[in-house]
C-alpha cells in the first residue's frame, strides 16, 4: 500500500464534522495524527467533548484530541446550536467519553507536529473557524512552509452565505483568521458552500446508514436525521448539506469534485459583508490566484464512498 497521507482535523463537531471524522478514521489511506478543537458550532468544552464521543464510537479510543482556542482572533464566539443542537451533537445516545482530552494546548500539538514530521508531509483540514490555524501561524510563522496542503471547509460564492445573506458560517465566526490563513502563502483546496449544499442527505441516503445495522450506522442515522430538520425546514431542501466529510472525500478521491484555481479575499470590514469569501471566480481581477475553489461534486459518487467507509467501522 502506499504510504498513508498524514492528517490532522481541526474541528468543532457538529453532526457534519463527526462524520468526517469518522470518514477519516475509516479510511487506511489517511493517518489521523490528531484532533484539534476549536470554539465554533458549540463553546470549545463541548467541541473537545464531542470530537473524544466520535472517537469513542470508531473504536479509537488512542486519537489524541486537543483542545485549541476558544474565542476567535478579535471578536466575540457566534455559535449554532439552532443548526446542531444544545451539545453541537444532538440525534445519538451516546455515551460521555472515558478517553481523557490531551494536557497540551491545540496550538502547541500543531506547532510540534509540523516541526516534527517531515516538512510538506503533514495535511492540515480545518473544517470549523480558523482560529486555531491562524493562530499557529501567527505564533510560529516557520510552520506554513512546513504544512503539505490545507484542505478547509468554509466560504461561498455563488451560495453566498448561510450565517448572513453573505458569509458562511466558519469563515464568518472568525474571518480575521480566515484572513491570515488565506493570505499564507500555504497551499489550500477549499470545499465552500458551492460544493457542500450540492450533497443532501436525501431520505434514501439516510436509510442506507440505518441500514448497515451498526452502532456507528444507527449513530450516523440519528445526526443525520436531527440535522437534515433545519435545512429542510429552512431552505426547502430534500436534506440537509454534508458540509465536512466532503474535505476528506475530496482527499481520499478528488475526481469527485471539480473547480478552479482562483484567488479568494476574506471581506473584514463590511458593512453587509463581513466573512465574505470574494473568490475571484471569473478572474476579472490581477490578484494573485490563492486557493482551489470547489464548486462541482458527484454527490451519488460522494454518498457511495461515505457508506461503503462507515460500513468498515
Ligand atoms: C459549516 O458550519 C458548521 O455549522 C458546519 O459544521 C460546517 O463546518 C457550514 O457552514
Ligand atoms: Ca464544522
Amino acid at each position: 500500500m502506499p504510504e498513508r497521507r498524514k492528517i490532522i482535523i481541526d474541528t468543532d463537531p457538529g453532526q457534519d464534522d463527526a462524520m468526517a471524522i469518522l470518514l477519516a478514521l475509516a479510511s487506511p489511506e489517511l493517518d489521523l495524527l490528531g484532533i484539534t478543537a476549536v470554539a465554533g458550532n458549540v463553546p470549545l468544552p463541548l467541541t473537545a467533548r464531542n470530537a473524544r464521543v466520535v472517537c469513542e464510537l470508531a473504536g479509537r479510543p488512542d486519537v489524541p484530541v486537543f483542545a485549541g482556542c476558544d474565542a476567535p482572533m478579535q471578536r466575540k464566539l457566534l455559535t449554532a446550536e439552532h443548526v446542531h443542537g444544545k451539545s453541537g451533537l444532538d440525534g445519538a445516545d451516546l455515551p460521555e467519553p472515558a478517553m481523557p482530552l490531551q494536557p497540551a494546548h491545540a496550538v502547541d500539538f500543531l506547532i510540534e507536529t509540523l516541526r516534527r514530521e517531515p516538512a510538506g508531509s503533514v495535511t492540515l483540514v480545518p473544517i470549523g473557524p480558523l482560529t486555531n490555524i491562524a493562530t499557529t501561524f501567527t505564533r510560529a510563522p516557520d510552520i506554513v512552509a512546513r504544512v503539505g496542503q490545507i484542505v478547509l471547509m468554509g466560504g461561498a460564492y455563488f451560495e453566498v452565505g448561510n450565517i448572513t445573506p453573505t458569509a458562511e458560517f466558519n469563515i464568518y465566526v472568525d474571518p480575521e483568521a480566515a484572513d491570515i490563513v488565506m493570505k499564507s502563502g500555504a497551499q489550500i483546496t477549499m470545499l465552500p458552500l458551492d460544493a457542500t449544499h450540492k450533497v443532501l442527505t436525501t431520505r434514501p441516503r439516510i436509510e442506507a446508514f440505518r441500514r448497515l445495522g451498526t452502532p456507528v450506522g444507527t449513530a450516523v442515522t440519528g445526526w443525520l436525521d436531527f440535522f437534515e430538520r433545519f435545512d429542510v425546514e429552512k431552505y426547502g431542501a430534500e436534506g440537509g448539506p454534508l458540509h465536512d466529510p466532503c474535505t476528506i472525500a475530496w482527499l481520499l478521491d478528488p475526481q469527485l469534485f471539480s473547480g478552479r484555481q482562483v484567488n479568494v479575499e476574506i471581506e473584514t470590514e463590511g458593512r453587509f459583508t463581513t466573512g465574505m469569501t470574494v473568490a475571484d471566480w471569473w478572474g476579472v481581477t490581477d490578484r494573485t490566484p490563492n486557493a482551489l475553489f470547489l464548486r462541482g461534486v458527484d454527490a451519488d459518487g460522494f454518498f457511495a464512498l461515505l457508506t461503503e467507509r462507515i460500513a468498515r467501522l
